[in-house]
């Protein structure tokens, strides 16, 4: 029996591999940002797997009649319509363990950027601006980091900031005491994490109840002159509240790897100097990408040859 397996974003070419030497699965590989004609061509396949370009909406689903299995290649499964899946009875898989080392380094990254002005210093010295008085900074050492969401990127830039010797207090409704200590975090309710924290950075999936979590009502709730980073995703944070806290000064600083809407060409947020952006970098490493696509063609495979998969 043969099966068709369609890709429709950029995979590692190490998870490509066991596919393009199965035997029973024939392989169909599209950039979906050049292609729009989703639509026709989950018509026969099997599988599909995704990063968190192509959009599986309830509609492009109506259209997939033989498709049993959507892989997702990363966490996020923000871009695949669950519940229209669920009904037709297509499961799906991420892969959740792969690219969580590579998005907590990135949320270091973005952080000591934020704190140190380091993409703004580097800007202005790249127009050969040799300004120093612009660019003083702020210390993390004895700083409190705000952690949102303390599952497997949040526990490991906990680790991680304490290394930095900041203290850290963490808001996570299915965190537990044991974990909290385990870790060397203050526990916290979402409003004394707000209240608290020099830095707040956030690590929940976007889900209906995390939709807008930070929104005009949180940032009242904040310090005057903290500082924000989402390498989780876009939609956590109200962009328009942030826009407002950062005019009115009560944010200084905010650095955003995730949006809204992805990708753009325009972003007001962008225009303010107080934001510092990467494009949704979090996991693009060579490491990270590789470990995602061969756990999630290991799982499509196990699954169309009738075996049991790791990651539902
Ligand atoms: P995870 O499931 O391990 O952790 C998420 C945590 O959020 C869980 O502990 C959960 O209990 C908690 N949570 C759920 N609802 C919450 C709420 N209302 N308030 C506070 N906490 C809540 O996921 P993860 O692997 O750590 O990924 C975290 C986020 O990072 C996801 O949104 C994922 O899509 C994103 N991500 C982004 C990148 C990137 O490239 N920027 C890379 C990897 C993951
Ligand atoms: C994820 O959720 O895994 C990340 O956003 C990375 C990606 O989109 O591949």
């Amino acid at each position: 029996m043969s099966f068709h397996v369609l890709i429709t974003d950029p995979l590692h070419e190490e998870g490509l591999v066991p596919l393009k030497n199965h035997p029973d699965i024939k392989l169909t590989i599209i950039n979906q940002r050049r292609s729009s004609n989703l639509k026709e061509l989950i018509r026969d396949v099997d599988a599909l797997i995704v990063r968190s370009q192509t959009q599986v909406t309830r509609d492009v689903l109506e259209h997939a009649t033989r498709l049993k299995i959507i892989g997702r290649a990363g966490v996020g499964v923000d871009n695949i319509d669950l519940d229209a899946a669920t009904e037709r009875g297509i499961i799906v898989v991420n892969a959740p363990n792969g690219n969580t080392n590579s998005a907590a380094e990135h949320t270091m990254a973005l952080l000591m950027s934020l704190a140190r002005k380091i993409p703004q210093a580097y800007q202005a010295l790249k127009n050969m601006d040799w300004d120093r008085k612009n660019y003083v900074g702020v210390e993390l050492r004895n700083k409190t980091l705000g952690v949102i969401g303390l599952g497997r990127i949040g526990a490991e830039v906990a680790y991680r900031a304490k290394g930095q010797r900041m203290e850290i207090i963490a808001y996570d409704p299915f965190l537990t005491q044991e974990k909290a200590e385990k870790l060397g975090v203050n526990f916290g309710t979402l409003d004394e994490v707000l209240a608290l924290s020099d830095f707040i950075t956030i690590h929940t999936p976007l889900l209906n109840e995390t939709k807008h979590l930070i929104n005009t009502k949180a940032f009242q709730k904040m310090k005057k002159g903290v500082q924000i980073i989402n390498c989780a995703r876009g939609g956590i944070i109200d962009e328009e509240a942030l826009y407002q806290a950062i005019i009115s000064k009560k944010v200084t600083g905010a650095a955003l790897d995730v949006f809204e809407n992805e990708p753009f060409h325009h972003h007001k947020l962008l225009e303010l100097p107080e934001v510092i952006a990467t494009p949704h970098l979090g996991a693009s490493t060579i490491e990270a990408q590789e470990m995602v696509a061969i756990d999630v063609s290991q799982d499509i495979i196990r699954y169309l040859m009738g075996e049991q998969i790791k990651n539902p």
